[in-house]
């Protein structure tokens, strides 16, 4: 049996929607990325939506349009994909990372008030694996220090907290649709916000710095800017699998709940802490085990493909060797996680016998352990 670690949604339905888009001839931004934006739109409830080709571009544009730039301090956890940071320094900014709990593997919320300074211009906390933050707690920061909340919510379509959909809670959050995630179009991201102005800076700097779309009137370029845009072809995927989030997302629920169940009081295996007021997406299903390479190696033989959880970036060469990042404490939160985390496997049709042979091998492997 050859478990894999993600499967993505890809139906007949989705083909046949890709085959629409490309008989169609428009192949660009178009009709089906406008369709994917509204169907963002409805479903987190939030005011302005815009896809983007990735979300650490998407990233990048939340910071360039809050105004970050060279002289300001933005701050990271240190437990995160490289994009979180390195979208800092890519606009010209100060990169400073805090530590994350241990359990929630969240940002730690005094290591990140204690970290505000006078050029602090944002925060950049991620909903990892789609564990919501406390974002009434971080609103008082905001609101406290005057900075700007910039969510990474790469993992986190479907999270929410106290009844909020996340996309609907920070100033700018931004998904990725990358494979991974469970609503995909290959490589993709998706910009949430309720700012008007922010939105339209967004919408012209994604398309080359356009001021009007509308070819009747003329097009104009006001400022300079780039493409960041999403094609007809990708946004075909998402479109389809967004008719489903509902369920795919109660289904990744039930899942994870099942995992917890069936590891439930093991001695040797603690699961991520969910955040209070907090619904998971379980974007991904993530355990802390001691000799954690030994056991991804061992599992990887048995043809279950588990992974590791993300990186502890101050223990890279690009954070720790960087004179334009301020690394902040000992980071012993963000290390445990580093060294623990384990991912399951967990897609939309995963069965409960694969998950009880998952478990099977895991506990038996575990067992061997010292
Ligand atoms: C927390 C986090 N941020 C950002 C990214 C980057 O997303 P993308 O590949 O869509 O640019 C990822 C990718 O997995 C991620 O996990």
């Amino acid at each position: 049996m050859r478990i894999p670690l993600i499967k993505p949604y890809i139906t007949e339905e989705v083909k046949e929607k890709v085959s629409e888009v490309l008989d169609s001839g428009y192949l660009t931004e178009g009709a089906a990325t406008k369709e994917l934006e509204n169907s963002f739109k409805d479903y987190i409830g939030c005011e302005y939506t815009l896809a983007a080709c990735n979300c650490t571009v998407g990233l990048e544009m939340a910071l360039r349009t809050i105004g970050v730039g060279p002289g300001d301090e933005v701050i990271v956890p240190d437990y995160t994909y490289p994009a979180t940071a390195s979208v800092v320094e890519i606009v010209g900014a100060r990169i400073v990372l805090v530590d994350v709990d241990p359990q929630t593997m969240l940002i730690d919320y005094e290591v990140l008030e204690s970290a505000i300074t006078e050029k602090t211009k944002a925060v950049m906390p991620v909903s990892i694996f789609g564990n919501p933050l406390d974002y009434e707690r971080l609103t008082r920061i905001k609101e406290k220090y005057n900075i700007f909340i910039v969510e990474d919510a790469a993992c986190s379509i479907g999270a929410e907290f106290k009844g909020i959909k996340v996309g609907n809670l920070a100033d700018i959050s931004v998904f990725s649709l990358h494979p991974r995630k469970f609503i995909t179009t290959g490589e993709g991201g998706m910009i949430t916000t309720n700012n008007a102005e922010w939105a339209a800076w967004m919408d012209s700097y994604k398309h080359f710095g356009m001021a009007s779309r509308d070819s009747r009137a003329g097009i104009q370029f006001n400022q300079i800017g780039t493409n960041y845009k999403l094609s007809n072809i990708q946004a075909a995927v998402g479109l389809v699998q967004m008719k489903y989030v509902e369920e795919l997302l109660s289904q990744r629920q039930l899942l994870a709940n099942n995992y917890m169940q069936l590891l439930d009081n093991h001695p040797r295996i603690k699961f991520q802490k969910l955040s209070t007021f907090g619904v998971h997406s379980y974007q991904s299903f993530c355990i802390f085990v001691k000799n954690r390479d030994k056991i991804m190696i061992d599992m990887r033989e048995k043809g279950i493909e588990v992974q590791i959880g993300t990186y502890s970036l101050h223990m890279h060469k690009a954070y720790n060797k960087n004179t334009n990042c301020t690394i902040t404490g000992k980071m012993e939160g963000s290390k445990y996680a580093f060294e623990h985390c384990l991912a399951l496997p967990l897609y939309h049709d995963l069965s409960t016998d694969e998950q009880e042979y998952i478990v099977e091998k895991l506990t038996e492997i575990i067992s061997q352990e010292d």
